[in-house]
């Protein structure tokens, strides 16, 4: 910035060097004059509203009125700007700057170079969810390492990412799809109840039952690999390898921010994506392999996603280092944010014992006691449905929307004008709170989508409660991870009682990772539910 390139400080020091008075005391003065410039400008970076990231950039101040008004944000510190609201529960960071800023609709802010937007505001998130504008994503170093540049969600916003998402979109997202991988959920949920039965009466972590059938879901829909809930092995190594990406992907790189550390890997990012890598490689590998054998790709509808990327032909088809890439994140992506919203369900399901009463009495009357629940009942189930919006109001598995977007072009966002290449990210947890937007936001009350509400739609048209995001890079599995979600919680609750641990109760801390997980596990007693209860549904 103060020297250009390092073209032109390699002029300025072969200038220096035929100066006669170069002597050592003029060679200090100088080097002190260019450090005391330095400081100086980063000090006037850094004075600009948002910080260091938005000072360094003032040369697109143009003539029109949104272009001189700045975006109102914390400065944070010299060189860093506000990286530190990124660690740790940073939805609630940002919420509480926004606040103080009284910058709810739009604040900026600095991660070390930088330069970010946020909302707290529905209509503001509207604006730039759904502008093509912002339909790419930010660079990412650990993305970039875990092969993710050549998925769906990092994959720059372009021809190639337009056709991988429609690929996914007829293939494995598709209504007619999801229906046709019912028979597999039912499966699986039969294992899920069978698992919690045979440990009826004592604690169960339930996250680690919850997260093995999340996983042996995506196994089946994608690589069209079964496992048993209880089992170990293949499963655990897995299980071990979505947990170490998602961590990895979770965890702030601060290379990605201030790129004078991008030598060093001091947090053994890059390390630890090197050593990942060739595992999932081995993994994914060794499953292409086997589909690649077989002979002819099976019917239509049960074909899984290997064999859908396999039969892509020409300009379509994709490589082998591709379609891990494609692959590994789908199961990724499938498996933590199922089990995350099923915990959040069932610990309010043990906070709030009258709530649970009331979905199991829905069952009762909609199911009853003689059959299993089916994916069918779902429409029926008005009740659950509307336990399930609430728990994905109050606790958004992705509260700032998982990933953030990366404009593409200079734009005017609510008045103010936001340069390209600007990261902008939508405080989800914040929007769901807002006592302005929501009455009584911090209760948990299911009743406010029953009635009139009832076809209040999270998916992504309602920018109050979209937990799915909204746009072009909405979640595509957003269906799918509703519908997987509701029938599971159905299916344990009409066996099951819940109740607290003997020894805890319910702790609703959080931690975000790259979802926004309970930070002590669940522990629960699961009470098996005599048949023929009485009804309390309809009482109140
Ligand atoms: C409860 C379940 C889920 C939640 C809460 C959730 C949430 C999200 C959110 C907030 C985004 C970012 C949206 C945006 O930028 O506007 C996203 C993106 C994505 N999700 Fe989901 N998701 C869920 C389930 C799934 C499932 C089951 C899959 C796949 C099997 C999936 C695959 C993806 C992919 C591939 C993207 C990236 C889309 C793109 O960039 O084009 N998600 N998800």
């Amino acid at each position: 910035m103060i020297l250009g390139t390092e073209v032109e400080s390699l002029w300025l020091f072969a200038l220096l060097s035929k100066c006669k008075s170069l002597t050592p005391t003029n060679t200090i003065i100088f080097a002190s004059l260019v450090m005391l410039s330095w400081l100086i400008l980063n000090v006037v970076f850094w004075a600009h509203p948002g910080g260091p990231a938005w000072g360094k950039q003032h040369k697109w101040r143009i003539s029109t009125k949104a272009a001189t008004r700045p975006i109102p944000g914390p400065k944070g510190i010299p060189l860093v700007g506000s990286i530190q609201m990124m660690t740790g529960l940073a939805h609630r960071k940002i919420a509480a700057a926004a606040q103080s800023y009284g910058a709810k609709r739009l604040m900026a802010f600095s991660i070390g170079d930088t330069r970010a937007i946020v909302t707290c505001n529905p209509e503001v998130a509207k604006e730039i969810l759904n502008s093509s504008t912002f339909s790419d994503r930010p660079a990412n170093e650990t993305a970039y390492h875990l092969m993710f540049n050549r998925s769906i969600g990092f994959a720059p916003y372009g021809v190639y990412w337009t056709a991988l998402r429609k690929t996914a979109a007829a293939h494995l997202f598709c209504p007619k799809q999801v229906k046709a991988s019912e028979q597999q959920r039912l499966e699986i949920a039969k294992q899920l109840v069978s698992v919690v039965a045979s440990r009826s009466g004592r604690n169960v972590r339930i996250r680690d039952v919850l997260k093995l059938a999340s996983l042996n879901n995506m196994m089946c829909s994608v690589f069209g690999r079964k496992y048993d809930v209880a089992s170990s092995g293949e499963m655990e190594t897995l299980k071990e390898m979505v947990d170490q990406g998602y961590e990895l992907l979770g965890q702030l790189n601060w290379s990605d921010h201030l790129p004078f550390l991008a030598e060093f890997d001091f947090q053994k990012v890059r390390f630890r994506c090197s050593r990942l890598v060739p595992r999932v490689n081995r993994f994914v590998g060794r499953i292409l392999a086997e589909h690649k054998a077989k002979t002819g790709s099976g019917d239509e509808i049960n074909r899984d996603f290997v064999d859908v990327l396999l039969s892509l032909e020409g300009a379509d088809r994709l490589s082998d280092s591709d379609m891990i890439a494609v692959l590994w994140e789908m199961i990724f992506r499938g498996t933590d944010t199922v089990a995350v919203l099923m915990e959040w369900i069932i610990a309010r399901m043990v906070l709030h014992p009258e709530v649970q009463a009331k979905v199991h009495d829905e069952l009762d009357k909609v199911v009853g006691r003689s059959r299993a629940v089916t994916e069918a009942d779902l429409a029926e189930l008005v009740y659950l449905t509307a336990v399930v919006k609430e728990v994905l109001r109050l606790h958004p598995p992705g509260p700032l929307l998982s990933w953030s977007r990366l404009s593409i072009r200079d734009s005017v966002v609510d008045g103010y004008h936001v340069p390209a290449g600007t990261t902008a990210m939508v405080n989800m947890w914040a929007i769901a709170r807002d006592p302005q937007v929501w009455a009584d936001p911090l209760k948990f009350d299911p009743h406010r989508f029953l009635g009139p509400n009832s076809d209040f739609s999270v998916l992504g048209s309602d920018l109050r409660l979209a937990p799915f995001g909204s746009g072009r890079r909405s979640c595509p599995g957003k269906t799918l991870g509703i519908t997987t979600v509701s029938f599971w919680v159905a299916s344990l609750l009409h066996e099951f009682q819940f109740v607290a641990s003997d020894h805890k109760g319910v702790d609703l801390s959080e931690v975000l990772r790259l979802s926004c997980e309970m930070v002590n596990p669940l522990v629960v007693r699961a009470r098996p539910r005599p048949k023929g209860l009485s009804t309390v549904f309809g009482r109140d």
